[in-house]
């Protein structure tokens, strides 16, 4: 009845077929249409940003020339082949200038990304700042030195986009913190670095800025994210640089390029004003921290950071300051090791370099005990991955709509587009075949309900608990243990995130953990590497040997772990391993 009152009053609709296909047709002229215009909106953004690289570039050029020509005597390569601890003493005492060191790295900055592909932002308020620092008498435990920064640390002015469209030419309207206190302690940022398209990868490529080269060998990755830090400090072109680390994010561009680095407690270095592409992850510990060529460059770093100026930024951090009586002891360690996870293929080097450290650290009177990592498998899924995508990875997937997705990115972001129904089904009929690849589709199906993910909260800690348990019954100071590498093929990591056991272990934990490298892959090695199977021999296992292959002379590195908040006795750690490593190296 109303529904007869009501028709009388609306339009009828004779149903024509030329004017339904006119319709029609009409609608998909205009979506392509849509479509082509976000894509051509896309395209001049990111060619936007490449001209701005472009010239960021030839600013640099242009100012190292200049000072080249005004200043003949400053010798590049003395100022270059300076460790850190003694750059530092020379700019205190006056017998280098600032302006010396500043526009020698920015030199070298440009010689290394002509290479490799590593800087995304010039700063340029640098010389303004090197300016006003002359001015002021208060001189800082960085004084002078120019340090780079990982391309998602805000710097007022700049803007910060995780290798995403997303965040493309959004400018940052104030410093990072820790890029306020890097400053107030006299260093200078000068260049940006960078990453994979949403830090999310190990490799480093995005859409914007390209692949990112290994300094050692182009045709090998940096790895990630951290990569263009790991590949403008392993290349010489920065002497201190800043990285951050979800799952090894600093340790494994720091192992790839042969250079230390270490990803400190959560919340030890306040993480305000760093841009990430999902915040909230609550059972896989995020953290910044430095990377350098050698440990003490860390350790002054990790000095100079944790000073009242940060505690007062950000209230957050614990205001514990550094404990140089701690990084300098000479007691002797109990130090836990272990060679595998049981899990991840290592290619052999990475063993065997445990080993011969734990043979160095024997001999100079430390005891080590051995240690079996707890559940690998159970970890990797129900911690690491669940932990990182618990909705499934569609936070990430927002942040990359509409955006081109780089070929390292696409296996991983095929998967989370897959709905629900399709992961569980595809996990159970692969399981038989290829149970990991299996287990980690499901994991991927995320948690499901608040309440599982509260569960899996708690799983975390249980976790923990047994391991802090565990390593208190063995009475441990320390823990020596592998870290991947050596550095990979090109286009092998955005295939197998399952290689960041070895490092996301320590997010999970929440431990402080540091890389320093300690060899180089030989003959022997390459050889053992291609008898090699893995624990599984399936897939994976056959990834990972040839994204390896073809690394005789390349780093490789170890991993030095301790108990959360004591970055100083880890660096101690790491330090006693650098010092054995070089002895023996001179011995040899
Ligand atoms: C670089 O790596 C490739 C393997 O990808 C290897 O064949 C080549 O010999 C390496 N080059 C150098 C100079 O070591």
């Amino acid at each position: 009845m109303i529904a007869e009152r009501l028709s009388h009053h609306l339009p009828h609709i004779e149903v024509n077929p030329r004017i339904l296909s006119a319709l029609v047709c009409g609608s998909a002229v205009a979506l392509l249409a849509v479509k082509w215009t976000r894509q051509r909106r896309l395209k001049q953004k990111l060619e936007e940003a490449r001209r701005k690289r472009e010239h960021a570039l030839l600013q640099m050029e242009k100012m190292s020339l200049q000072f080249k020509q005004q200043n003949p005597s400053v010798q590049p390569d003395a100022i270059l082949s300076l460790p850190l601890t003694e750059l530092v003493e020379k700019l205190r005492e006056g017998s280098l200038s600032p302006e010396s060191v500043l526009y020698t790295y920015i030199g070298k900055a440009l010689e290394v990304t002509n290479d490799v592909n590593c800087l995304t932002h010039f700063l340029p308020e640098c010389v303004t700042q090197l300016q006003d620092m002359k001015k002021q008498k208060e001189r800082g435990l960085l004084y002078g030195i120019p340090v780079s920064i990982k391309e998602h640390y805000n710097y007022k002015g700049h803007d910060s986009p995780c290798g995403l469209a997303y965040f493309l030419g959004i400018l940052a309207e104030e410093d990072s913190v820790i890029v306020q206190v890097l400053k107030k302690q006299g260093a200078i940022p000068f260049v940006k670095t960078n990453v994979p398209q949403s830090m999310f990868n190990f490799d480093c490529s995005n859409p914007i800025f390209g692949q990112t080269l290994n300094p050692h060998n182009h045709t090998k990755t940096p790895g990630g994210s951290s990569g263009g830090e790991g590949a403008l400090i392993g290349g010489g072109g920065a002497i201190l640089g800043f990285g951050s680390d979800i799952a090894g994010s600093i340790r494994v561009p720091s192992s790839f390029c042969g250079i230390c680095g270490i990803k400190p407690t959560e919340g030890r270095l306040s993480f305000s004003g760093i841009v990430s592409p999902t915040y909230g992850i609550k059972s896989v510990h995020p953290a910044i921290g430095p990377m350098a060529r050698d440990v003490d460059s860390l350790a002054l770093c990790m000095k100079a950071l944790l000073c009242d100026h940060m505690f007062h930024l950000d209230p957050n951090v614990p205001p514990i300051p550094f404990r140089d009586e701690v990084y300098s002891s000479t007691k002797p360690l109990r130090i836990g090791y272990y060679d595998t996870d049981g899990f991840t293929m290592l290619p052999p080097c990475m063993r065997r370099a445990v080993h011969d450290t734990r043979k160095l650290l024997e001999k100079a009177g430390h005891t080590l005990i051995p240690f079996s990592p707890l559940r690998m498998e159970y970890t990797a899924n129900e911690l690491f991955l669940k932990g990182l995508f618990p909705e499934g990875g569609s936070t990430l997937l927002e942040k990359l709509k509409g955006d081109l997705i780089d070929p390292n990115l696409k296996p991983q972001i095929s998967v989370y587009k897959l709905p629900y129904l399709v992961k569980r089904i595809l996990a159970f009929i692969l399981r038989p075949v290829v149970p990991r690849i299996a287990n980690e589709l499901k994991a991927l199906c995320g948690t499901g309900s608040a309440k599982n993910l509260w569960k899996q909260h708690t799983e975390a800690e249980v976790y923990c608990q047994e391991f802090i348990a565990e390593w208190r019954k063995l009475k441990l100071d320390v823990m020596l243990c592998p870290v991947m590498g050596p550095a990979f093929n090109l286009g092998y990591l955005g295939k197998l995130l399952a290689t960041g056991t070895y490092t996301v272990l320590f997010n999970i934990l929440n431990f402080p953990a540091g890389v320093v490298t300690v060899t180089t892959v030989t003959e022997e090695d390459e050889a053992e590497l291609r008898r090699c199977k893995g624990h599984y021999n399936d897939h994976w296992d056959k990834l990972i040997k040839k994204a390896a292959a073809g690394g005789v002379g390349l780093p490789v590195a170890v991993q030095c772990v301790a108990l959360p908040w004591q970055e100083d006795l880890c660096l101690r750690f790491m330090k006693e391993v650098e010092t054995l490593t070089l002895e023996k190296m001179r011995r040899v």
